[in-house]
C-alpha cells in the first residue's frame, strides 16, 4: 500500500468546498456568512447544523457534531479515514493510490477465515455435490445473476470438511473457533454447518462475517441456522443488504426494509434494488440510524400475516418518533413478498412498490380489521387509537382528510374529532423544547472566558499561537488545554494554523468537539491586541495562583526548617510576580 502524504491529503481537502459537499447530502440555506441544514447526526427537524466557507468546516450547535469534509463522510457513509479520503479525492478528481482495506481486518484473521470459507462453499455450489441445491433455487425462481450477486454457496453433507480445509490453511485453532463457523465437543472440532444452502451476511462495509443456512432437504427443524453471534457479527446491528443499498437509494431516493433476506434476493432480481431486511429480528433503533444514513424516504414490505403487519406497526412507531414517517407496500394476505413476486411476477410486484399505502389508512384499515365496531367498546378503542394515529401525522391536509374519514367510519362529530388532535405548532413546539439542547448556555468565570477566546484565536492565528508559546504554560480546563496542545503540535509541525487541515490530524473526537463548541460560541472574528494581552494575563494569574496553592501545601508538609524556608521564599517570589501583574 502507497501512504499518502500530509500534502496530498490537504491538497485533496483544498480541492472540496465543504458547502458543495455537505449539499450533496442535506439540504443547506445560506444565512449571512454560513450555510445552515438540518443536522444528520441527531435527530431534529431544526437546522442546526452551520457550514462555514471561510473555515470549511461545519459545527453543529445541537449536538456538537464537528469537522471537515472527512469527517462529514466518515461519520456520514459508516466508513473510515482512508475510505473518505478516497471518496473525496474522486469528488476532487484528484488521482490517489490507496489500499481502503480497514485495520481490523487486516488484523482479525476471522476476516480472512470468512473469505476462505465463502469461496468454499460458492464452490460447492457449482460441483455434482451441489446439483440438488442448484435444483432448489431453480425451483425458487433465484437466476444465476442473483446467486452470483448474493455469493450464495452450499455447505456440504459432511461433518468437517470446512474444519478440514481451515486446519490446513494453518489458522489457530482458537480463530476457527472464535469465527462461529466451527464448534467442538469431546470428539473434537466440526463444521457449524452442514447441508444447507448458504447465505452469506455482510457487515456494513462489506465484508462477509456470517451466514445464514438453509435447510433444503427438509430435513431439518429449522428451516435456518445462523452464525452464532461473535466479535464481528452482531445480529440485531446488522441490515442485510444494506453495503449494497447505500448505492441504489442514493439514486432512487427511498429504501424499502423486508423482513427476510429471501426477500430481498428475490426483490432485486426483479429489479428493485434499493431494499435491505431486518432477518426475522425486532426492529430496532439501531436500525433507524442505519436506514437514515440510505434515506428518509422509507417504505416498509413485511410479510401479511398477523405477525408481520403488528411487526410493520412497532416499525412505523420507532420511526415515526425518528421523524421518518413510513409508507407500507402491502402484500396480498397470507404472502410474502417472495411469494406475491412468484404468483403475480415482476412487473406487478415493481407496481406494487410504486404504489405504497399511507401509513394512517394502513393504520385505520387494520384496527378497523381488529375491532368490532358494531360494539361501544370497539367503537370507542377504534376511535382512539385512531386519534392517536392521526395526531403522529405532521401534514395538515393529511389530518384533514384523515378526520373527514374517521368522522364518516364511527359516525362521530368532526368537530369533536378535531378537538382530539393537538395542533400542529404545538406538537412543533414540544419537539423543539425536547431536541434542541444548545451547547451554550451557562455563564463562564474570568478564567473560563480567557481560556475559551484564547484557544479559539489561537485557532485562526499564528501569531496568538507564538504569544502563548512565549507567556503561557498551561490551562486551566482539560478540553482546553489538550487542544491548545493539539494546535501547538500542528503549528510546529506545519509552521501555520487552519481549523481544517488541523481537524485532519486530531483522532480524538472529544477534542474535535471542543473545536466545534469554540465555534459555536460565536466569537467576534476580529480582536484587538490588548484584549489578547488581557486573556494571557488573565491565565497567568491563574496558573500563578495555582502554583502558590501548591506551593502552601508543601509548605505544610516540610519538615526541616531550611526547606521551609526555602518554600517559603519560593511563595513570597511568585506572590510578587502575582501583585506586578494586577
Ligand atoms: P423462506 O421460507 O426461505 O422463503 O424464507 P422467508 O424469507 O420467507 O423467511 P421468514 O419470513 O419465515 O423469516 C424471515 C427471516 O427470519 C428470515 O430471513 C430469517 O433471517 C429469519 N428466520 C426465519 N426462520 C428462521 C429459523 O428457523 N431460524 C432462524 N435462526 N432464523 C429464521
Ligand atoms: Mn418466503
Amino acid at each position: 500500500m502507497s501512504i499518502v502524504s500530509k500534502e496530498e491529503i490537504q491538497n485533496i481537502r483544498n480541492n472540496i468546498n465543504i458547502v458543495d459537499l455537505i449539499s450533496g447530502y442535506v439540504s443547506l440555506t445560506k444565512r449571512g456568512k454560513n450555510y445552515f441544514g438540518v443536522c444528520p447526526f441527531h435527530d431534529d427537524n431544526n437546522p442546526s447544523m452551520s457550514v462555514s466557507e471561510e473555515k470549511q468546516i461545519y459545527t453543529c450547535f445541537s449536538c456538537g457534531a464537528t469537522g471537515n469534509v472527512f469527517n462529514f463522510l466518515m461519520d456520514y457513509e459508516h466508513i473510515n479515514f482512508k475510505e473518505a479520503l478516497k471518496i473525496a479525492a474522486d469528488k476532487a478528481g484528484v488521482n490517489i493510490d490507496i489500499d481502503v482495506t480497514r485495520k481490523e481486518e487486516k488484523e482479525n484473521p476471522v476476516y480472512k477465515i470468512y473469505d476462505i470459507s465463502n469461496k468454499f462453499f460458492k464452490n460447492n455450489l457449482n460441483t455434482k455435490m451441489g446439483m440438488d441445491a442448484k435444483k432448489y433455487l431453480k425451483d425458487r425462481e433465484i437466476s444465476d445473476e442473483a446467486i452470483k450477486e448474493f455469493e450464495i454457496g452450499l455447505s456440504l453433507n459432511e461433518k468437517d470438511s470446512l474444519t478440514n480445509l481451515l486446519l490446513k490453511k494453518e489458522f489457530d485453532n482458537e480463530n476457527i473457533l472464535k469465527s462461529g463457523l466451527v464448534l467442538k465437543n469431546e470428539k473434537g472440532m466440526y463444521d457449524a454447518f452442514y447441508n444447507r444452502i448458504m447465505f452469506p451476511l455482510w457487515d456494513l462495509y462489506g465484508n462477509v462475517v456470517a451466514y445464514s443456512g438453509r435447510d433444503y432437504k427438509n430435513q431439518s427443524t429449522n428451516k435456518y441456522v445462523n452464525t452464532r453471534e461473535t466479535d464481528i457479527f452482531k445480529k440485531g446491528e446488522l441490515l442485510y443488504n444494506y453495503h449494497r443499498c447505500k448505492n441504489y437509494s442514493r439514486i432512487n431516493k427511498k429504501v424499502i426494509v423486508m423482513e427476510g433476506f429471501m426477500d430481498v434476493i428475490k426483490a432485486y432480481d426483479a429489479g428493485v434494488k434499493n431494499v435491505v431486511a431486518t432477518m426475522g429480528t425486532a426492529f430496532t433503533n439501531d436500525h433507524v440510524n442505519l436506514i437514515k444514513r440510505l434515506s428518509n424516504e422509507v417504505l416498509l414490505c413485511f410479510d401479511s400475516d398477523d405477525a408481520g403487519v403488528n411487526a410493520t406497526i412497532s416499525a412505523a412507531d420507532i420511526l415515526t418518533k425518528n421523524n421518518i414517517v413510513p409508507k407500507i407496500i402491502q402484500i396480498e394476505e397470507g404472502l410474502d413478498p417472495d411469494d406475491y413476486i412468484k404468483k403475480y411476477g415482476k412487473e406487478a410486484f415493481v407496481e406494487l412498490t410504486e404504489n405504497p399505502t399511507d401509513l394512517i389508512d394502513f393504520k385505520l384499515k387494520h384496527y378497523k380489521k381488529t375491532l368490532d365496531l358494531n360494539s361501544s367498546d370497539g367503537l370507542s378503542k377504534y376511535v382512539n387509537l385512531a386519534t392517536q394515529a392521526i395526531n403522529k401525522i405532521d401534514d395538515d391536509i393529511l389530518i384533514e382528510v384523515s378526520i373527514n374519514k374517521l368522522a364518516e367510519e364511527s359516525g362521530l362529530d368532526k368537530q369533536f374529532l378535531k378537538s382530539k388532535i393537538v395542533k400542529k405548532d404545538e406538537k412543533k413546539e414540544e419537539a423543539y423544547i425536547s431536541s434542541s439542547k444548545p451547547i451554550i448556555k451557562r455563564k463562564y468565570s474570568k478564567y473560563e472566558k480567557a481560556e475559551m477566546n484564547l484557544v479559539y484565536y489561537m485557532l485562526n492565528d499564528v501569531s496568538i499561537i507564538q504569544s502563548y508559546l512565549k507567556k503561557v504554560s498551561c490551562l486551566p480546563s482539560k478540553r482546553f488545554r489538550d487542544l491548545a496542545k493539539h494546535i501547538i503540535i500542528f503549528y510546529k509541525k506545519n509552521n501555520y494554523i487552519n481549523e481544517a487541515d488541523l481537524i485532519t490530524e486530531i483522532e480524538d473526537e472529544e477534542i474535535i468537539k471542543t473545536i466545534g463548541f469554540l465555534n459555536g460560541l460565536n466569537l467576534k472574528k476580529d480582536y484587538a491586541k490588548e484584549e489578547i494581552e488581557d486573556y494571557i494575563k488573565v491565565i497567568e494569574d491563574y496558573n500563578l495562583d495555582y502554583s502558590i496553592e501548591l506551593l502552601k501545601r508543601k509548605l505544610k508538609d516540610s519538615r526541616s526548617s531550611s526547606e521551609k524556608a526555602k518554600v517559603a521564599q519560593e511563595i513570597v517570589e511568585l506572590k510578587m510576580r502575582r501583585d506586578n501583574n494586577d
